[in-house]
């Protein structure tokens, strides 16, 4: 078989997502999407397709949803802490979808109709995925942690309703409910799932954990699980049989810690939602890669 051409990565220059397809119905503070092009090139490189890749930090999955979609590994395991986000995870790779998609694109966006399902206490798991869904659109910058305010203006003036594209929630989420075969949803800690799987030589993880260094970083007002034993990870990470792919911020407490494990790194370009062009960290047993 002709291996499939490898892109040429602008390391540099921040890659414009509108050329990336967007395929979760989230939209994620601190998502990957303008990562993709990245994950696409480092799976593509391989001489086989992977058994599986690991998203021990899913929040909005793209990195998932992209390799079972383009299938570039056989299957794609997720995993999330968070009880909100894994509410929309579960309804839609194992629950049901039909329900929260029929609920979407009848919903009507008014101050009265969002406050109502915003402060519905006691849901299942169908109804809590609906409400993150919801309070993703209409929360600013999509942020599900307490503490996040609706947006006021929105795009264009059109406060509320701004982000809330009702049918293509429904278009992503059926792409993702015709995945189910090939797509698995862990609710748990990413750190042990790594750690279950770390025998593993054909599995690959994507690991893109919430980071919080100097306090600069947004992470905790971002997340309601942002605490974590960095240390640790790294050290999970050093026992990984398969190859693995993590973005940290590139800060000189993440570089140390790459450096300690004998970890390859390379600072890429990136774009946030601000437009701002900062650098992110790739971190990897070898990143050749990135440099071709
Ligand atoms: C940087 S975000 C991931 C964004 C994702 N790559 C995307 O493109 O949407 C980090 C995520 O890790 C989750 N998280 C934090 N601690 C975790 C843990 N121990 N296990 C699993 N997920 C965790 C947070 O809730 C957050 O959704």
């Amino acid at each position: 078989m002709t291996q499939p051409a490898l892109f040429t990565l602008p390391r540099d220059k921040a890659i414009n997502i509108a050329t990336v397809p967007h395929r979760s119905p989230f939209r994620y503070p601190g998502g990957k999407t303008w990562l993709i092009p990245y994950i696409r090139t480092w799976l593509l490189a391989k001489p086989e397709s992977p058994d599986m890749l690991i998203e021990p930090f899913a929040g909005g999955g793209i990195a998932g949803l992209t390799v079972a979609a383009e299938r570039l590994a056989k299957h794609v395991l997720l995993v999330e802490l968070d009880d909100d986000v894994a509410a929309v995870w579960q309804t839609m790779l194992e629950g049901d979808a039909d329900w929260l998609v029929t609920k979407i694109v009848s919903f009507e966006v008014t101050p009265e109709s969002v406050r109502s399902i915003l402060t519905k206490t006691g849901c299942t798991r169908a109804e809590k995925a609906f409400q993150t869904i919801l309070k993703n659109r209409v929360n600013r910058g999509g942020i599900l942690a307490p503490g996040a305010g609706l947006v006021k203006n929105g795009e264009n003036g059109k406060g509320l309703t701004s982000r809330w594209y009702p049918e293509t929630l429904k278009k992503r989420i059926l792409a993702i409910v015709a995945m189910r075969d090939r797509l698995r949803f862990i609710h748990g800690d990413g750190i042990r799932v790594m750690e279950q799987n770390a025998h593993r030589k054909n599995a690959v993880f994507f690991v893109d954990p919430p980071y919080t260094a100097g306090g600069k970083n947004a992470g905790s007002r971002l997340y309601t699980h942002w605490q974590l034993d960095h240390e640790e990870l790294f050290r999970i990470t050093s026992t990984l049989a398969g190859d693995f792919l993590m973005t940290y911020e590139a800060a000189d407490e993440v570089r140390d810690l790459a450096a300690k494990h004998g970890f390859d790194t390379e600072a890429i370009a990136m774009k946030t939602t601000h437009h701002a062009h900062l650098n992110e960290l790739l971190i990897g047993p070898g990143l050749s890669w990135v440099r071709r």
